[in-house]
């Protein structure tokens, strides 16, 4: 499946940081791999100009969320920037008192409202929590897919077998599955079950919300490269062929994770990184299909 996988990602690893140029992240076959995250980017003015910035740097690719708050000001940095709504990759979730099949249709419509546009690209359902009825969430989810208010399905924080039952209940297509993903918490058998369904896999949290600046062999890596550790990590997702969403507020940070596109990781970087044991996962509420 094309999803998640830019098509003319060849010729990545040469280009300078400066060259980037959004056509690597093309969406219209395929889910930019760098998006900007805005989970506690509440400020509706600081939010706005967050994506206004990531988009004019470069990004196509925003995620937020009904629980985020922040909708409105997501939409109004989209209308801010200077790039096309259809050249965005707008993804947004619906939260777990949401998905009883009629308020999936009613918060969505809310949802596209808040945000200010006639569709999404990818719609989550962000965990399989409270209301979440498998069949009956994801037949909502398919009538939104079959009206085009929504161009791809998508679920969050799904264990393997959550994955599958997905799949099989719902008529639309389930492409995506974001989870918590960074090198401190690799998750390679969620990463397999997903390859295995043909299912891209979203990194969130994926500069384990600052840790990774703390770990001794991404420092490493870093000072051999001269970039930072939020680069490193972002750059040994892009290699995973995982999608990464940091969140970053200010130019500062939005640049230099943008930037990582241009950081080519050696065979000895990714086999260190691989061989990190930890398991720390930073997102960890009593309600996770894991506890
Ligand atoms: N589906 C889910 O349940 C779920 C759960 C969690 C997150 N998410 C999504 O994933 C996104 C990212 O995850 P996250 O927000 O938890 O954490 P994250 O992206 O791992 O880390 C964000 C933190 O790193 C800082 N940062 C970003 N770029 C940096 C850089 N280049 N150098 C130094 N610091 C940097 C940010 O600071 P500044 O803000 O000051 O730039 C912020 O404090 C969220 O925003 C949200 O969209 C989804």
């Amino acid at each position: 499946m094309p999803f998640c996988r830019p098509t003319n990602w060849e010729g990545m690893d040469s280009i300078d940081a400066d060259e980037i140029d959004p056509d690597f992240c093309p969406t219209d076959d395929g889910m930019p791999m760098l998006g900007l995250g805005t989970w506690e980017n509440t400020d509706a003015e600081q939010c706005a100009e967050s994506v206004r910035v990531a988009l004019e740097t470069g990004y196509r690719h925003i995620d937020t969320a009904q629980a985020y708050g922040n909708e409105e000001a997501v939409g109004e940095g989209i209308a801010r920037a200077d790039v096309d709504r259809e050249d965005v990759f707008l993804a947004t979730k619906i939260w777990t008192s949401n998905l009883a099949h009629e308020d999936v249709l009613s918060s969505a419509r809310e949802s596209l409202s808040r945000l200010g546009v006639g569709y999404v690209d990818l719609l989550y359902v962000h965990w399989p929590a409270e209301a979440y009825e498998p069949a009956e969430t994801l037949a909502a989810f398919s009538k939104l897919h079959e009206e085009g208010r929504v161009r791809n399905v998508g679920v969050s924080n799904f264990q393997p077998e959550q994955v599958a039952e997905a799949i099989d209940v719902c008529e639309a297509p389930v492409v995506a599955n974001q989870v918590e993903l960074h090198p401190l918490l690799q998750q390679e058998q969620l990463r397999e079950a997903c390859e295995e369904y043909d299912v891209s896999v979203v990194a969130y949290s994926p500069l384990a919300r600052g840790a990774v600046f703390e770990v001794d062999v991404l420092n490493e890596i870093a000072a051999k490269h001269g970039v930072s550790e939020a680069a490193v990590s972002l750059a040994w997702l892009r290699e995973q062929g995982v999608t990464a969403i940091p969140k970053a507020t200010g130019e500062d940070h939005i640049r230099d994770n943008w930037e990582s596109l241009a950081l080519e990781l050696d065979e000895e970087d990714i086999g260190a990184i691989n061989a990190i044991e930890q398991s720390r996962r930073e997102v960890d509420p009593s309600f996770a299909p894991w506890n």
